[in-house]
């Protein structure tokens, strides 16, 4: 059944809000736990959408999966025998793809639906097959399969074109277990990498200079079992601390690295928020209307595309003109048309948001066009005055935790209900207003 989320926008969040664990890593993680021959246990895996099918894909090509609780799993991989991945679940995530170099680094040889996930550019997988052949594959697309297959897995220099997490944790699993020195650069350094690759090496894996441009792999036998708590999602903790700054509210969010948060934290500090910086949490306070500034997005420690739809709309509601460049995505502005609906005064040129601030945003019903850009409606309905509908919120809930529950925490007054129950809302606005 398709939900929705029905707001009553307006007032200011406040509370404390905890973070879960980085639905990124996590899945670069669950892929790598079915190369060790031996069970391994991953902690503080966020309950998300994209994190079950995947962990459901696993079990169902053979692996051994025990849910101790609904953040912590045992997952035995030696009992794989199916090296073929296709159903209609996993042509819906982009992270599908991390099985290949999972599996072509244990199996030498494996057959992979073609990866989905959010339709937010052209999102090209050659860096990927690139890595691979280096590594010795060959690689085939046929039907809507990915296949690679090799002979032997011998470690290279891989020099790639651009920095892509995906291709740069996939192109890692696989060199894990090829035989000599592999030589990674031009890698991705988000946080996300070096967790995937601290995770392996907790397996008994030979990675270094993760973090960095350049990752060094010496290759290694096997992988053995392992117990592993993941990092803290940094898209996750800037979604709120980005709802704090557009309720102007007073958020202190728990759970966090704050170096993974710098990007967003200076961006909220230069236009007028109060940031308060603790060992393992960040405060957000912002008391008056913000100020307009210049955000490009670039990958780590740059500011996150993840970030881009939220800090769009915090500008929309902002003083003065701002400008927003999308250097990674190209397709990523598509959410605009539905703040327009809002009030929202914001022109696309290129890569480029112009967008002139407006004082307020009056609630309206809108669609979410992908998991971010979604995540940055809820915001704005929660800033606007009145009531909003947010529709397609399957995408959202793909990686975002209780994300209405936490919200309503915060005094939030938003509810997931079934789209266009008409009782439902009726009973939500009587109780909310
Ligand atoms: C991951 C994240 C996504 C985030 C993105 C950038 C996951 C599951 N998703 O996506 O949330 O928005 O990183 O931080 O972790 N590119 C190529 N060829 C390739 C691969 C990528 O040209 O083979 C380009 C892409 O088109 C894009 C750029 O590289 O312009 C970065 O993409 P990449 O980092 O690979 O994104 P994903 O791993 O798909």
């Amino acid at each position: 059944m398709n939900n929705e989320y029905i707001i009553k926008g307006g007032r200011p969040l406040v509370g404390e809000v905890s973070i879960s664990g980085a639905k990124n890593a996590a899945l670069g993680i669950i892929a790598a736990s079915i190369m060790a021959d031996e069970p391994v246990t991953i902690e503080n895996l966020p309950c998300v959408s994209d994190v079950e099918v995947l962990v459901s894909t696993i079990e169902e090509i053979g692996a051994k999966v025990n849910w101790t609780d609904s953040h912590t799993v045992t997952i035995n991989g030696s009992t794989i025998k199916n090296f073929c991945v296709e159903n209609d679940y996993i042509r819906k995530i982009r992270a599908s793809y991390y099985i290949l170099g999972a599996l072509l680094g244990k199996n030498h040889s494996v057959e992979v639906a073609f990866p989905g996930g959010c339709n937010i550019g052209s999102r090209p997988i050659d860096q990927h097959i690139k890595g691979f052949e280096a590594l010795g594959a060959k690689v085939s697309i046929a039907h809507g399969m990915i296949q690679a297959n090799a002979e032997d897995l011998v470690g290279n220099h891989i020099y790639f074109d651009v920095s892509s997490v995906g291709a740069t944790i996939n192109v890692m699993l696989a060199a894990v277990l090829a035989k000599g020195k592999t030589i990674m650069e031009n890698v991705a350094k988000e946080p996300h990498v070096v967790d995937v690759a601290n995770f392996l090496n907790s397996m008994g894996a030979n990675i270094k200079g993760a973090g960095t441009d350049v990752i060094r792999i010496n290759g290694v036998e096997r992988l053995h079992g392992t117990d592993y708590s993941i990092i803290p999602d940094m898209i996750e903790a800037g979604t709120y601390m980005i709802a704090a700054a557009a309720t102007k509210g007073d958020i202190l969010i728990k759970n966090v690295i704050p170096k993974h948060l710098e990007a967003v934290s200076a961006k909220l500090a230069e236009i007028g928020c109060d940031i308060q910086e603790f060992d393992d949490s960040v405060r957000v306070i912002a008391k008056a209307r913000l100020s307009h500034t210049h955000v490009k997005t670039l990958p780590y420690p740059g500011f996150p595309t993840d970030m881009q739809p939220q800090i769009t709309t915090l500008l929309a509601l902002s003083e003065g003109t701002s400008v927003v460049t999308e250097s990674v995505f190209e397709n990523r502005f598509k959410f605009v048309d539905e703040l327009a609906r809002m009030g929202a005064t914001i022109k696309i040129e290129g890569n480029t948001a112009i967008i002139d601030g407006v004082n307020k945003f009056s609630g309206a019903s809108m669609l979410a066009p992908d998991l971010r850009a979604g995540a940055a409606l809820v915001i704005a309905g929660l800033a606007a005055e009145g009531v909003s509908e947010v529709g397609s919120i399957e995408f959202i809930e793909r990686g975002y935790e209780t994300f209405d529950e936490k919200l309503r925490s915060l005094g939030g007054e938003i509810k997931k209900i079934p789209a266009d129950d008409e009782d439902e809302m009726r009973r939500f606005l009587l109780k909310a207003v």
